[in-house]
Order: C-alpha cells, then sequence, then structure tokens
C-alpha cells in the first residue's frame, strides 16, 4: 500500500466547478490507493496504460490545455513531462511511444504525485476568479477525460493482475455484477426520431449536433445478454464455427485461440472469471462481460438475432424500455464510429480528442459498472477497435420487428421440430434437444442419482472387461467415438488398448472436443487425435489422418436406445459406411428388466430427471420465445413392456395456452407432451437390430444386475 490515500488534499470549495474538480481528482487517488508501487509501473499490453502514467498524463492534460494558456506567469512542473505523458495530440509535439510507456521508471510515483499537487494548486488559483465560458467548457473536459481514465485505470489493472498467476484481487469488496432474469424483447414502433445530446450540460463534441434520424420498427433486449447464455453458445461450438463469424472476427479467433471471454478460465472448479474481486466463479445469471465486438456479433447471429444500431439503442433507452442500461458493461452496437450530420471538430489541439478516431472503431453505448457515477449519458458514444476486449463490454440483442404471423428468427431446424411437435395431434418433441448447456448438466446429474444405474453399470462393466475388448481391437487402429462428449469411457478402453494409434472423437460440441482432445493428449503421450465436429448420426467422412488406419467404432452410453428401431437401423448402416467393410463397433445397450427398476430410474426420488424433462420447455422458451410455464407441467416415466421402451411424458396439469414462436398451443388437462423414448433391448433383439443395420455380432458381455451390455459387432 502507499501513502497516496492519506495525501488526499483539501482544496477550498470556492465554487461548483471548483467542488467538482476537487472531487473527481482526489477520486483518481481513490482508486489507486489499494495499488502498490510496483502495480502502477507496468503496462501489461500496448493497449494498457500504467496507473502511474494514468495519474501523470490527467494532470499534464489540466496543464496544458489550461494553466499554460490561462494562468499568467504559469511554469511547468517539468519541461520533460510534456513528451513523457502527451498522449496522442500531434499539434502539442512528439511524446513517449506509447507500448513503451511501462518502461517509465521515472519519475516515480512520489515525483507523479508532487506533479498532481502542483497542478491542482494553481488549478484552485485558476478557479478561484470568474472564467471565460470556453476556459470552464475545457476545465470540463478535462474533468471528463479524468474520469475516462478513472475507468481506463481499472480496465488496465484488471488486465495486468489478470497476467499473474496470483489473480491477486484489487478490492476484495469491489461490488459483483447483479445476476438476473434473462432479457425480454421490447418493441418499438420506429419512424422519425431525433438523436444526439441536446439541452446545455457537458457533452463531448461527438455526442452532437442532435439530428433526425429514420428507424424501422425494431425489438430490443431489456437486459444483456448472460453467462449462461454465453455458455450455451460455447457449448454449441459458437467459437469454431466459421459461418457465425465475421471474416476479420474469425481470423482473430484463429490467430488467438480465443474460446470465451478474455477473463475466463476453465479449470477442475469449472469456469471461474477474473475480476476486481480476484478470480470467481462465472456466475451463469450474471452479464457477460470482456467480450469483443466481433465476439457479440457471432453471438448476436447464432441466437438468431443482431446488435442494436446506435440510433436504435439511444431511442430504447429514451423511452425507459431497457435496464443494466449503465451500472454493468458498455454494450456493443452494430454502428461504426462516423460523425454524426454536422460535427465540426474544435479547431484547437482538443479538436483532436474524438474526431480523428472516427475510423475502423465500433460504437459501444451505456456505461460500465466501472464508469465514474454520473459520467456516463444515454447520448454517450463510446468507442473500441472490434478485435478489442479489455473494455467492460457486454451485448444486448435486438431485431427487426416481426411481421405478423411470420415466426421470424424461428426458421431453424429446431424451431421447425418444435413446431411441428407440438401441432400434431399426439404432442412430441425429440430427445436430442434435452442436450443445451444446462441439460448437459443436468444429464450428468442423473448419472450420479442411486436409481440411475446405465452410467454406473456400463462403467463396472467396461472397467471389467477391457482387455478382452481390446484383444480384438488390432495393433494401429482408430478408434471413432459417436457422440463423445467428454470422452470419460474412451480412457478405459485406450488404457487396456495401446495399441490404438488414432482417436477420432466426433461430436457436435466443439467445447467438448477441444477439451477432450487436449486432456487424452496429455494422458496418453503416443496416441494421436483426430476430433470430428460434427452431428454423430450425419457424418459422412472421417478426418484424413484416419486414412489407412481398421477402424474400430464405439458407441457407449445406450444413446442407440433413444432412437426408434428404424432410426436405429438407419445410424447403424451410416456407421457402416463411414468405418468401411471389416470394421469393428462396440455398442452399449441397456437391457429389459423389472419395471421397477425401470421406472426409479426415469424417475429419481430427487426429482433431477424431472428438472432434465422440464429443461426443454426452459430452452423452448428461451430460443423460441416460448411462454411455457414449468410449473403447468408434471413429469412422467412409464415402462412401455409391449414396445420394451422406457417412456418420459411432459403433462399438462390442467388446461391452459402456450405461445411458441408466435404459435398458440392448446393443453388440455393430463394432456401428455412425449419427450423421449429409451428402448431396452435383449441380447436377441438386440442381435436382430445390429443386423438389419448391417452387422453381425462378434461378442457381448454383460454386466451385474441392473444388467447393461457391451456388443462387439463386425462389419
Ligand atoms: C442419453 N440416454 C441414453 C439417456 C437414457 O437413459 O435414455 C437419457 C436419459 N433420459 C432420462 N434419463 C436419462
Amino acid at each position: 500500500m502507499t501513502s497516496i490515500s492519506s495525501e488526499l488534499r483539501d482544496l477550498p470549495a470556492s465554487s461548483a466547478l471548483l467542488k467538482r474538480y476537487q472531487t473527481i481528482r482526489n477520486r483518481t487517488e481513490r482508486l489507486v490507493a489499494p495499488l502498490g508501487p510496483e502495480d502502477m509501473v507496468v503496462q501489461s499490453m500496448p493497449d494498457a496504460s500504467p496507473a502511474k502514467w494514468h495519474m501523470a498524463h490527467t494532470t499534464w492534460f489540466f496543464e496544458t490545455f489550461l494553466l499554460a494558456e490561462n494562468l499568467a506567469g504559469y511554469r511547468p512542473f517539468d519541461p520533460a513531462f510534456g513528451y513523457l505523458f502527451n498522449s496522442y495530440y500531434e499539434a502539442v509535439g512528439p511524446r513517449h511511444p506509447r507500448a513503451q510507456r511501462g518502461l517509465l521508471t521515472r519519475p516515480s510515483v512520489a515525483r507523479v504525485l508532487d506533479y498532481r499537487k502542483h497542478v491542482d494548486e494553481h488549478m484552485c488559483t485558476l478557479l478561484a476568479s470568474p472564467l471565460p465560458e470556453d476556459t470552464t467548457q475545457l476545465i470540463e473536459l478535462g474533468l471528463a477525460h479524468e474520469e475516462q481514465h478513472q475507468e481506463l485505470l481499472l480496465m488496465d489493472i484488471l488486465h495486468l493482475f489478470s497476467t499473474s498467476s496470483l489473480k491477486p484481487a484489487y478490492d476484495l469488496r469491489w461490488p459483483s455484477d447483479l445476476s438476473g432474469r434473462r432479457g425480454r424483447f421490447k418493441p418499438l414502433k420506429g419512424g422519425l426520431t431525433e438523436m444526439g445530446h441536446k439541452g446545455r450540460g457537458f457533452a463531448f463534441d461527438n455526442e452532437g449536433p442532435r439530428h433526425s434520424t429514420y428507424l424501422q420498427p425494431f425489438e430490443i433486449s431489456d437486459r444483456l445478454v448472460t453467462n449462461g447464455q454465453w455458455l450455451a453458445f460455447m457449448a454449441d461450438g459458437g467459437y469454431s464455427k466459421a459461418n457465425l463469424w465475421l471474416s476479420d472476427g474469425w481470423a482473430v479467433v484463429q490467430q488467438n485461440g480465443w474460446n470465451a471471454p478474455l477473463y475466463w478460465q476453465q479449470d477442475e472448479q469449472g469456469w471461474r472469471q477474473m475480476t476486481l474481486r480476484g478470480l470467481v466463479p462465472v456466475d451463469p445469471a450474471a452479464p457477460v462481460i470482456c467480450i469483443s465486438y466481433y465476439e457479440a456479433a457471432a453471438f448476436a447471429q447464432w441466437a438468431d438475432a443482431r446488435l442494436p444500431t446506435e440510433a436504435e439503442w439511444e431511442a430504447a433507452a429514451e423511452a425507459g424500455l431497457l435496464e443494466q442500461v449503465d451500472d454493468v458493461a458498455w454494450q456493443w452496437t452494430q454502428s461504426a464510429y462516423n460523425a454524426y450530420p454536422g460535427f465540426r471538430p474544435a479547431a484547437s489541439a482538443v479538436g483532436e480528442y474524438n474526431g480523428k478516431f472516427m475510423i475502423n472503431v465500433m460504437v459501444l453505448r451505456g456505461g460500465a459498472s466501472i464508469t465514474p457515477p454520473g459520467h456516463a449519458r444515454s447520448t454517450y458514444r463510446n468507442f473500441f477497435g472490434p478485435d478489442k476486449r479489455w473494455m467492460f463490454a457486454g451485448l444486448r440483442l435486438a431485431r427487426d420487428a416481426r411481421q405478423p404471423g411470420t415466426v421470424n428468427n424461428h426458421d431453424s431446424e429446431f424451431g421447425r421440430d418444435v413446431i411441428g411437435g407440438l401441432s400434431a395431434p399426439l404432442k412430441s418433441l425429440s430427445p436430442k434437444y434435452f442436450y443445451d448447456a444446462a441439460g448437459s448438466e443436468l444429464f450428468e446429474a442423473i448419472c450420479e442419482t442411486a436409481e440411475y444405474y446405465p452410467t454406473r453399470a456400463e462403467t463396472a462393466l467396461l472397467t471389467r472387461v477391457a482387455p478382452q475388448i481390446a484383444a480384438g481391437i488390432p495393433a494401429g487402429a482408430a478408434l471413432v467415438e459417436f457422440g463423445s462428449g467428454a470422452s470419460v469411457k474412451t480412457r478405459l478402453l485406450l488404457d487396456a488398448a495401446p495399441q490404438i494409434a488414432l482417436y477420432v472423437p466426433i461430436d457436435i460440441s466443439a467445447n467438448a472436443l477441444n477439451k477432450a482432445a487436449a486432456l487424452l493428449k496429455k494422458q496418453f503421450k503416443a496416441l494421436q487425435v483426430a476430433p470430428l465436429l460434427d452431428d454423430f448420426s450425419r457424418a459422412l467422412q472421417l478426418p484424413a489422418e484416419a486414412a489407412g488406419h481398421t477402424h474400430v467404432g464405439f458407441f457407449p452410453g445406450s444413446t442407440i436406445g433413444n432412437f426408434t428401431h428404424d432410426h436405429a437401423v438407419k445410424f447403424l448402416r451410416s456407421a457402416h459406411a463411414l468405418l468401411g467393410d471389416g470394421a469393428h463397433f462396440i455398442v452399449g445397450v441397456d437391457l429389459v428388466k423389472d419395471a421397477a427398476t425401470l421406472v426409479a430410474a426415469y424417475d429419481d426420488a430427487e426429482g433431477v430427471t424431472a428438472r432434465f424433462n422440464k429443461n426443454l420447455l426452459v430452452r423452448i422458451n428461451r430460443e423460441l420465445d416460448g411462454d411455457f410455464n414449468i410449473e403447468d407441467f408434471d413429469h412422467l416415466a412409464l415402462w412401455n413392456a409391449s414396445e420394451e421402451r422406457m417412456e418420459m411424458y411432459l403433462v399438462s396439469r390442467h388446461e391452459h395456452v402456450v405461445k411458441v414462436a408466435g404459435h398458440t398451443f392448446h393443453f388440455s388437462a393430463g394432456e401428455r407432451l412425449h419427450t423421449e423414448n429409451s428402448h431396452k433391448f435383449t441380447v436377441q433383439s438386440f442381435s436382430e437390430l445390429a443386423q438389419r443395420g448391417g452387422w453381425s455380432v462378434s461378442g457381448y458381455w454383460v454386466s451385474e444386475a441392473p444388467q447393461v451390455a457391451l456388443f462387439s459387432l463386425k462389419g
């Protein structure tokens, strides 16, 4: 700790402006109070500046543009500082290179504080006498400038601390961003509107002139996108689907290997996030921050929405439609930072303040948790390059107003399947839609319940028989896993079969693939891993690395039971085509057993499976603008003995109506919505199914009760 806070000066408050000057200057010094001298010198990247430099540069602004010009006889504190602490003002002269601000061990922090004191005393003198309007305006600009640097100082400190393995907290009491509900789209009619600064209060030059602009009807979310939504984007391969990204953004993602927001890291404790309070768990209900424009735009694309224009944002803010306006994160807009009609930068050096940056940057609106109180306005135009992400920047979604009668953003496979399934006389939804981020987590939780035996039974069986399975795998084989997820069971097989040379996990989740591949490479040094990002039931071609190897398919987890028999046959045929003649295929299935064991497995006492089932409605609400109330439905698990399958339903508790993607669906009391079949087999019934799929059974192993089986098929 330094003694800076104890040096806070008590300037005589002879005018309102002087008082504001004093308050704002003191705030800078309060902000650096938690820092040690070493913290204040280092520059963690060219975009960031050391705290010491921020303290000196803001002082230089007052010295150069106010004292030197307006206070008779003023002598600069140190003539060398003009070079050291000029940021970008060409009109004022040359300057110390930006990227080398962190090399300035001199002047010391103590001398910079003396500099601040010297300038503050002279500013006091200047402010003691009446000043012309243009001088007070320039002081207001200097104060707004200092506030901008207060925010930069916090951004830069967070970046610096994030690079330390100690992950130090700047301030353990720094408030966390408030969690809350997800956003709802609010409509705005559009038409001719006015935007830009009005009135007499301070605004930066770039906020004017106020002018007319025309808005098409649109909808804008009242809240910011949350970490939970961002996790869903990641789980859906958001960072690895080129079609979601702007071309420049995709290049940046590739170059930098981005797979999460700037300050996120994943370890045994899950996703954690560096904050001013140090490293904390990512809160799914809090807004996502520290993302680039490129990421925001890709997310919006994924969410079937778009970023608002700055005119839309301003109109919605002024109409009072928005929450989280300026207290969490600046919000990317899709507007390039351009001059408003009639904008002219000031003729003096401060004309360089904003105008010359009107190129290659995008506008952000709102304000952030680190923005000084009272600094932001609804007309405020913040701006950063589209690849920058150390600012507290998040996003709120917008979309074009819906044309009556159209499904708009719901024309996706999910949207079509849901509308089709809910329109059918016997309502049904495909179980493949269970697995959004929350659904995948719930499925993992199901596997931990006492009643759900298939995962435990199969793991125990595989542990026992892996050596026998391994004996049938030829040297140099490629193991191809369908729907690999976290590749947990794969490890048992790889341990027993070191002759496997290549592992090809196929999964729709890039995140799961990348994680699993990285872990396996670490654990099995000689193993080559060639992940395939694809829907495993549709994959048509193995990666090039698999050529020349004998292929062994692996499909554990009894997922084949979730297909209809016809679909399972189709899948087995396409797996045969993918793996080629002579391949082996190891498939896990659940076996027919007593109804009580089965029903309990799909209706556990803790209600985890019920939550998993109902999460499908939550997903529909989120992604398809549904208004399902999950309290209106009961979870039901039934054993259908004649079809030899477990069936899951959601049963409407009473008569009601639900809206999804603009469509209305009627539910009568007791009406069932069918969500899953989970077929159980006998050795004979599965052998017949395999045969219809072009495979013959070369062996099988059965676990202890409750029984599941592993089949070895030969193509
Ligand atoms: C993924 N699949 C094999 C599980 C099953 O048993 O059918 C999904 C599940 N549904 C309810 N519980 C688990």
